[in-house]
């Protein structure tokens, strides 16, 4: 398979941006990323700065939002678009309780248009890849893993919209025989996330010694995935994963939540002056239909294409805290706005 341009939606998010960053660094992409984001609260062109000088005529950046359909159509007739890699969508699953109407249009309706206008390119259209979640699976009990048999139940609006879309993404191969393959993933972390989730806001109301809110009793479990090794598994199942297939992405790394906050704390207490800071460390109500365990089988990935996450969560969390601690212009950059409303909003502070 040969994509010459690759269109890469949500590039100036956290995953999106990771995975640009890393796709132009392989040897074996030589084509040309054409980066379509709404640029949203979550979406920040900081994260992709320099990009165009350090890769000239490789990247091109186009804001345009994914539920405008004939904005999609045109981009993809400009750019002779060959390929489409999925991530744009409402992330962030506190929000989708408190505003669940923003995640049925760009998760639904946006991956419809996109589906759409890619059929509309037809025998030049090579691959639509699909960034899904594993959050489409429901809770877990105390044992068992997903796998990609795993019957759908997803209990937020957020998991819900994802699982949707993904149903199209499975009835556009099955109907029109789109080429498409789909990853549902774990909980990722790393460099560039905004800090509306666990770990970037731990990490940083932990620097600037503010509480740290663990909801409920802080024992549910979230299986952690560094964002490099997500990038890399993607651009794997693009390159040779099965046209109409399911992979699940995992990181082997099962932790409860408080487990995280206190290694957050013990690892900020050494870098920064102050100590102590598990005291900071407050209970706060639980998170409406809160999903208690998620674990991922991603024995098939590793069975077919030869993927295993490479970083371990311990080495994985020191490199991000050290990043969120040295990058002290992208976290201001951030932590205005947007943010500063979202916390009131949610935390009422
Ligand atoms: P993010 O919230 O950091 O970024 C989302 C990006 O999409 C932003 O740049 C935003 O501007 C853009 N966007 C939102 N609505 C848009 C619209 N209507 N049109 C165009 N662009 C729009 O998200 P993320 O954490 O990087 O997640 C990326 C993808 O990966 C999502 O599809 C998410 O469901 C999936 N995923 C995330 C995780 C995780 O742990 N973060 C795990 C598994 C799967
Ligand atoms: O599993 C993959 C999913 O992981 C992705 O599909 C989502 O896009 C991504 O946001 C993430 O969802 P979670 O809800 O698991 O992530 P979040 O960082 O919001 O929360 C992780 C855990 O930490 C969860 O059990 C809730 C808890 N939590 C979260 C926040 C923001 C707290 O205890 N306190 C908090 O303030």
């Amino acid at each position: 398979m040969k994509i010459e341009n690759l269109m890469v939606t949500g590039g100036c998010g956290f995953i999106g941006s990771n995975f640009i960053r890393y796709l132009l660094q392989q040897d074996d992409f030589e084509g040309q990323i054409i980066n379509v984001d709404f640029l949203t609260y979550a979406g920040n062109p900081d994260n992709l700065s320099g990009l165009e000088d350090r890769y000239p005529g490789r990247y091109q950046f186009y804001r345009a939002d994914i539920r405008d359909r004939e904005r999609m159509e045109k981009i993809f007739a400009d750019c002779a678009i060959d390929a489409v890699c999925h991530f744009a969508a409402e992330s962030h699953v506190d929000r989708s309780i408190r505003h669940p109407e923003a995640f049925v249009e760009t998760n639904v309706l946006g991956t419809f248009n996109l589906l759409e206008a890619a059929r509309g390119r037809g025998e030049s259209f090579v691959l639509f890849h699909h960034v899904s979640t594993d959050e489409v699976y429901g809770s877990l009990g105390p044992v068992g893993l997903f796998t990609e048999e795993t019957p759908y139940r997803p209990n937020s609006p957020y998991s819900a919209s994802k699982a949707a879309s993904d149903h199209l993404v499975r009835a556009y191969h099955e109907t029109f025989a789109l080429p498409t393959t789909i990853s549902n993933c774990s909980n990722n972390y790393g460099p560039y996330q905004f800090p509306e989730k666990l770990i970037p806001l731990m990490i940083m109301n932990a620097r600037d010694e503010k509480p740290l809110p663990v909801y409920g009793d802080g024992k549910n479990v979230r299986d952690w995935l560094y964002v490099v090794d997500h990038c890399e598994a993607i651009w794997t199942i693009m390159k040779s994963g099965r046209r109409g297939e399911t992979y699940n992405i995992g990181g082997n790394a099962e932790m409860e939540n408080i487990a995280i906050v206190e290694m957050i704390c013990d690892t900020v207490d050494i870098l920064l002056p102050a100590k102590g800071r598990r005291r900071l460390i407050t209970y706060v109500k639980d998170r409406p239909g809160h999903d208690r365990r998620y674990a991922i089988d991603f024995a098939k990935l590793n069975r077919e294409l030869g993927w295993r996450p490479r970083e371990s969560f311990r080495s994985g969390l020191e490199k991000t805290i050290a990043w969120y601690l040295e990058n002290k212009t992208w976290t201001e950059g951030v932590q205005s706005g947007a943010y500063l409303d979202w916390i009131k909003e949610h935390y009422g502070q």
